[in-house]
């Protein structure tokens, strides 16, 4: 279990996140629902410690990692995945070499059995037989899926899906939910996906938050969420894409 208790971060003196509290129970799919630039992705990037905050506490499997050095976060980060937005594949290095990555930096894995797990996670994502194409050499969906068969090579008990479906056509974001439940599923992972896309949230969600200005104004199940009285959660469920002025 995560748990984000009263988390606040100020950049340049502009308060990004104001006192931001969740909770991610085992084997659940979170949405973190919300327009650009109200502060999802800074939340992902202190539960992973790509950055820190300026106070609050972040309690990961019982442990508060708040204060953790770089070496302590090091095991608690291998137990996690990340997909980022742009997906953010080595350009220089074929789909085999992107995938092995972490085998190679995190395991004492052989050759073979690198082959073997990278073939096993590009399989997962219906990606097989494309080891030794270049990232450009994919589309947007195919990168998405690659950079997914990357993240779990090491067997992640918790993801974080940075806006999986953006920018992504209705049948390939549509693929995107399915492993994304397939990965709850089939391996028990527990799984934060953060996106300003109502459809897509629909898809994936055991549980949403609902954040406005670095703020959670609501949270609740799909069926709470849909049948909420507060005037902006509808306006969100009536807008079905979030109008977004900045993306
Ligand atoms: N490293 C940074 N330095 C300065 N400002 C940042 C940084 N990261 C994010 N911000 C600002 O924090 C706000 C929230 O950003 P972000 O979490 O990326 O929003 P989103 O909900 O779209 O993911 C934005 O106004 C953004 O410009
Ligand atoms: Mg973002």
């Amino acid at each position: 279990m995560i748990e984000l208790i009263d988390i606040h971060k100020t950049f340049d003196g502009k308060p990004v996140l104001r006192g931001v509290s969740l909770e991610l129970r085992d084997g659940e799919t979170l949405v973190v629902l919300g327009r650009s630039g109200c502060g999802k992705s800074v939340t992902l990037k202190i539960i992973l410690r790509l950055m820190r905050p300026d106070s609050g506490r972040v309690i990961i499997d019982g442990a508060d990692t708040t204060r953790y050095s770089e070496e302590q976060m090091m095991p608690v980060r291998k137990r996690m995945g990340m997909l980022f937005q742009g997906s953010a594949l080595f350009d220089s290095l074929t789909v085999r070499e992107n995938v092995a990555y972490a085998l190679r930096e995190h395991t004492k894995m052989g050759e073979a059995e690198v082959e073997a797990k990278a073939a096993e996670c590009l399989e997962f994502v219906e990606m097989s037989g494309t080891q030794a194409l270049m990232p450009a050499e994919l589309s947007g969906g195919m990168k998405k899926r690659v950079a997914l068969a990357r993240a779990i090579a090491l067997g992640p008990a918790y993801m974080f899906y940075d806006e999986p479906t953006t920018g992504l056509d209705p049948l390939t974001s549509k693929k995107i939910n399915q492993l994304i439940r397939r990965l709850q599923a089939e391996r028990r992972v527990s799984s934060i996906v953060v996106t300003h896309e109502i459809a897509n949230a629909f898809q994936v969600a055991d549980r949403f938050v609902m954040m406005k200005d670095g703020q959670i104004l609501a949270s609740g199940t799909s069926e709470e969420i849909r049948s909420s009285k507060l005037k902006f959660v509808q306006d969100f469920i009536k807008g079905g894409v979030i109008a977004d002025g900045k993306q």
